[in-house]
């Protein structure tokens, strides 16, 4: 059993309180990953289980047993950085092995896990390479054969994609779901890319200023977001906002603060008569066949796949992605629907899902 639980943790320094009771269960095996803003506390969590940061409240154990005042070294864990520090004097087979000998262990032992680690992420070519001799991938595959010779009970990672160039970040994402999968080995990854986020992680946790916001599965959290800040984080583009008040009735209509009326697929009942945010994805807006929304087009952007395009809405910009060839120019008027099944509800004063 190798579960991790974090159990109303809490981090200060001094007078400043970073972290403010966080809870976060994560089973044996499991991926989790940890998302937010810059400065949100995924680090600091992060390290804080690593044992590189003392906590201030709270607990956290690792298979069961609680940590809070034991070594780094004696925590069973192995991390890897963003900046993967690989020693550079040493060829890819010492840095793999060094951790190893630290410990004590036997020259046959060091050479047979390294030879192992090296076979599962295909380095066998590159161990008796110098890290100046290695491609940024090829690093970041070797910081983690040195996390994997140590067969620990949880792997953390911290960012350990963001020095790499955007090709090699999505064959890496790659590479690391297939190395969870082989190895099913407990990981906590931090990143503040919501695509790593949603591709990788069997469970992602939202914080911001030091609080969960919502934990679940990358669907759970882009169907149902608990709030907006979940809702405008999750999904590229994001989320579009629009506010006004929900008629009550049989049609439900939201009517803009210009007094425009939008007509809408259906409402929760909770919504009606309210001042609300409806949230509506870039993938979910269509065009209009009679009536709807007026908008002016200001930016295409063709991705080859399917097509960005900038909107304007009463004063706000709407990011729209059509799936088919758009025949758009800029400055012309188009009208909208946002007719939708998957129309998301918020109250607009306390910004939660209605
Ligand atoms: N040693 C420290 N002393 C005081 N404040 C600190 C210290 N380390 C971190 N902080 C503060 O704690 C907060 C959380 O920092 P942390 O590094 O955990 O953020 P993060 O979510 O990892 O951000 P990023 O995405 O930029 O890496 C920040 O406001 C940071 O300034
Ligand atoms: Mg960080």
């Amino acid at each position: 059993m190798s579960g991790l639980t974090i159990k109303n943790v809490k981090k200060s320094y001094g007078a400043v309180d970073i972290i403010h009771g966080v809870d976060v269960d994560i089973s044996d095996g499991e991926f989790v990953i940890l998302v937010g803003p810059s400065g949100c506390g995924k680090s600091t969590l992060l390290r804080m289980i690593a044992g590189l940061e003392e906590i201030t409240g709270g607990e956290i154990s690792i298979g069961g047993r609680v940590v809070n005042n034991l070594q780094p070294k004696d925590r069973d864990i192995a991390m890897v950085f963003q900046n993967y520090a690989l020693y550079p004097q040493m060829t890819v087979a010492q840095n793999m092995g060094f951790a190893l000998e630290l410990a004590g262990a036997k020259r046959p032992e060091i050479e047979r896990k390294v030879g192992e680690a090296a076979q599962i992420l295909g380095l066998q070519p590159l161990l008796g390479r110098k890290p100046a001799q290695l491609s940024g991938g090829q690093r970041q595959r070797v910081a983690m054969g040195r996390a994997i010779v140590r067969d620990p009970k949880v792997f953390l990672f911290d960012e350990p994609l963001s020095n790499l160039d955007a090709k090699l970040r999505v064959k890496m994402r790659a590479e690391i779901k297939a190395l969870h999968q082989r190895l099913k080995t407990t990981i906590v990854y931090v990143t503040h890319d919501q695509i790593e986020a949603m591709t990788m992680a069997d469970k992602i946790v939202v914080l911001q200023g030091g609080k969960v916001e919502q934990i679940g599965t990358p669907l759970e959290l882009y169907d149902r977001p608990r709030n907006v800040f979940v809702a405008g984080f999750l999904g590229s583009p994001a989320m579009n906002f629009l506010e006004g008040r929900l008629t009550a009735g049989p049609k439900p209509t939201l009517v803009l603060p210009s007094g425009a009326q939008v007509e809408l697929f259906d409402a929760p009942a909770q919504a009606e008569g309210k001042d609300v945010l409806i949230g509506i994805r870039p993938e979910d807006i269509s065009f209009a066949t009679d009536g709807g929304v007026p908008a002016t087009v200001t930016v295409i952007e063709p991705t080859g796949s399917e097509t960005h395009v900038a909107l304007e809405v009463e004063g706000k910009e709407l990011t729209w992605v059509m799936r088919e060839r758009a025949e758009l120019a800029p400055n012309q008027k188009v009208q909208l629907s946002f007719k939708s099944p998957n129309v998301h509800f918020f109250d607009k004063a306390t910004q939660e899902r209605l």
